[in-house]
């Protein structure tokens, strides 16, 4: 789906799917060289992730495991609810791993420290994150992401995997929608 085809238009687009596209092939680069040598296991944070992590795992060239972790922490609104629900756990074991989350967008960090957390606590012997865009950081964010595909301005975005109330997912390029969900009095 294009900007077009949801209301959008031209001038909302953020990354567009070439930039994007690029930007995977060098994250996939610095994935590569930093777990050389290790077993490395790659959590798609659910929903955002799927997109991502189709396009980034398949240009990253070592034999990684991949694994699903579901968190909700917007529910169907544009403002973060400041809790974070799993709404899909984990099946593999993560003692002695070096773990990867991987998600859609880093905003105050709640997602990911909570999720590093997790992780630590069931023995991980490392964890790192990778997400498509950054938020500018305030003084309330509560990790850095260790590899970022680009950093957008503070704005609502949808597409690549990103959604308002489970739309938008399937929108090719990233694009901001606070402009037209203020419009539909969101
Ligand atoms: P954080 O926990 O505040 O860092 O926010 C991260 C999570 O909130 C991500 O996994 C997204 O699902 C969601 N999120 C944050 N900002 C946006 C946005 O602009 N559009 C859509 N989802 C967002
Ligand atoms: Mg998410």
């Amino acid at each position: 789906m294009d900007v077009q085809d949801c209301g959008l238009s031209k001038e909302d687009v953020l990354p567009d799917r070439e930039q994007i596209a690029a930007r995977l092939v060098e994250l996939a680069a610095e994935i590569d060289q930093r777990y050389r040598g290790s077993n490395l296991l790659i959590v798609g944070v659910l929903g955002g992730a799927f997109v991502i992590m189709a396009d980034l795992c398949r240009a990253i060239t070592l034999p990684v495991e991949i694994d699903w972790l579901g968190t909700s922490s917007y529910g169907s609104g544009s403002k973060s609810s400041g809790i974070v629900q799993t709404t899909k756990e984990l099946e593999t074991n993560v003692t002695g791993r070096d773990v990867l989350l991987v998600d859609d967008i880093l905003d105050t960090g709640l997602t990911i420290s909570w999720l590093t957390r997790l992780m630590q606590s069931g023995g991980a012997k490392s964890v790192a994150s990778c997400v498509l865009l950054r938020k500018p950081a305030t003084s309330a964010r509560r990790i850095e992401a260790d590899f970022v595909g680009f950093d957008i301005p503070d704005v609502f975005a949808v597409g690549f995997g990103l959604d308002h109330a489970g739309k938008y997912r399937n929108l090719s390029c990233v694009a901001r929608a606070d402009k037209e969900l203020a419009r539909q009095g969101d």
